[in-house]
């Protein structure tokens, strides 16, 4: 599909979201919020809505609404802000877009600037969970709504809305996945978390944790790098506190730099006969890209098996080369869409859609998860280049 047709498709998709949004019904059942990411929404939005009406409908989100992503050294809020782009440019609306570059100190500088200049929904993915918390209260008390935009702020009750994915199942289609790969006993597992300051890494930890900790009790895996982890393995279920505790020793916090050394560290630790056909949970694509890279720097280590999640264009590349073995598809098109269809029902004095609530410590939030898609060799084809989420240019040797 060329970027053009894919832009208007998007653009076509996002339009009936707003419609449905603006519709008196919409927090009942929009149809059009409802596309999953595993139908491909883009290939199917054409029939939903004309795209001619939405510019008088919708209500004006220029100046009206903020957005606040939390790095840019990640792909993955580098897309995050294309994909807002695209989609706010398409229905025709200037919203700002600031970077928190990973300092919470900084978000708070841009949730002020916002709040100035007189934002009505606040859309923000905090660098840290809790230390947004105040940020979320300055908004609130200035009368913006808070979008929580993928990870959730937490000890407040000053969160509207939280659109996400199901960060729970991304975890689980992870621990899958290397269930799935595995035969026989003691195979070495090698387990890796996401930042500790980051509600999302603990759920992704909890998802691994369903699907993996049976099979760890069972003798199919035996963890190698986490004391914590071997200590609670017989839990099928964890506290947050014990999460914590493994994920003290597990985290990569969400840097590649931190991934790398983290596991070059485990490695030397690691007898030879801890290493050979390994298994390695790794949170995310950038961290599984630098964990790839040292598990296969190592002669001891005959194969591995390696998760990831986002779907980045460097990772979708290493699956094609055989480097990581899968990632989680979390179609940002989606996620994108919810959050400007609840901006423009906040805009309309009405209130988004509502399938579940996650609870941010002080409140039930309330939020309408996303499904993910499990991508590998087998069917990234299908997944990444037929759906349009990238471009078949971006890659090189696509089966
Ligand atoms: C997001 C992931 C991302 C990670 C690191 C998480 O909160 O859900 O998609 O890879 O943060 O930025």
């Amino acid at each position: 599909m060329s970027k053009k047709i894919w832009y208007s498709l998007t653009a076509i998709l996002i339009i009936s979201m707003i419609l449905s949004a603006c519709a008196p019904a919409t927090t009942e059942a929009p149809p059009a919020t409802e596309a999953p990411a595993t139908e491909m929404p883009a290939t199917e939005a054409p029939t939903e809505a004309p795209a001619t009406e939405a510019p008088t409908e919708a209500p004006a989100l220029s100046g009206s609404v903020g957005i606040v992503l939390p790095t840019r050294d990640e792909p993955r809020w580098i897309q995050d802000e294309a994909r807002f782009q695209e989609a706010l440019t398409e229905a025709g609306y200037d919203v700002e877009i600031l970077f928190s570059e990973g300092d919470s100190a900084k978000e708070r500088t841009n949730v002020d600037s916002l709040i100035t200049k007189g934002i009505q929904v606040l859309i923000i993915t905090p660098h840290d969970g809790a230390a947004a918390a105040a940020a979320a209260e300055a908004a609130r008390a200035a009368g913006v709504k808070v979008i929580s935009y993928d990870r959730l702020i937490l000890d407040t009750d000053a969160v509207d809305y939280y659109v996400t994915f199901d960060s729970i199942a991304v975890g689980e289609a992870q621990g899958q996945y290397l269930v799935d790969k595995a035969s026989g006993t003691g195979n070495p597992l090698y387990l890796y978390a996401g930042a500790a300051t980051d509600n999302n890494a603990f759920l992704f930890f909890e998802g691994a944790w369903n699907v993996l900790q049976p099979k760890i009790a069972d003798g199919t895996f035996v963890i190698k790098n986490s004391s914590e982890a071997v200590a609670l393995q017989d839990k099928a279920e964890l506290t947050r506190d014990e999460m914590g505790q493994i994920i003290g020793q597990i985290t990569t916090n969400w840097d590649f730099n931190t991934a790398k050394n983290l596991a070059e560290s485990n490695l030397t630790a690691a007898s030879a006969e801890d290493k050979g056909n390994v298994f390695i949970l790794a949170p995310n694509d950038g961290t599984a890209r630098a964990i790839a890279d040292a598990f296969a720097a190592d002669a001891d280590v005959e194969s591995y098996v390696v998760t990831g999640q986002d779907a980045e264009i460097a990772s979708v590349q290493y699956i094609i080369d055989g480097k990581q073995s899968m990632t989680v598809l979390k179609d940002v098109r989606t996620l994108v869409a919810d959050a400007i269809a609840a901006a423009v029902a906040y805009l309309e004095g009405g209130t988004p859609e509502e399938t579940t609530t996650y609870n941010n410590g002080v409140i039930d939030v309330p939020a309408k998860p996303s499904e993910v898609i499990t991508v590998d060799k087998d069917n990234v084809v299908e997944a990444i280049i037929d759906s349009g989420y990238w471009p078949a240019s971006e890659f090189t040797n696509l089966p």
